[in-house]
């Protein structure tokens, strides 16, 4: 099992290994979206661009193209930003969410 911390939830929760970031979030009860977008989100399929998440630390694989499209006005302010639905969880992280 892997470590996932949300560093703005205070929350550690345990991850199988090659886990989508989202849904394990998700399924361990931890918001990912903010405000409206709880509701108002594309479930994971790379669209809607509101499951930002910051990378603080730990691998993750390289940025795909869904993310830098979605992202591409955002990283130039933050590096670190990624979308949760496009992670595939391979070593222990640390990552902020509502960013
Ligand atoms: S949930 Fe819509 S882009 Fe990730």
């Amino acid at each position: 099992m892997l470590e996932v911390r949300f560093e703005n939830h205070n929350r550690t929760i345990q991850v199988e290994p090659g886990a989508n970031l989202r849904e394990a979030a998700i399924g361990a009860k931890l918001g990912i979206y903010a405000h409206i977008f709880k509701l108002l989100n594309c479930r994971g399929r790379g669209l809607c661009g509101t499951c930002r998440v910051e990378i603080l630390s730990g691998q993750v694989a390289d940025r795909n193209e869904v993310e830098n499209k979605k992202l591409a006005k955002a990283l130039q302010k933050n590096p670190n930003l990624r979308l949760a639905c496009q992670i595939t969880v391979e070593n222990n992280l640390v990552v902020r969410s509502h960013v």
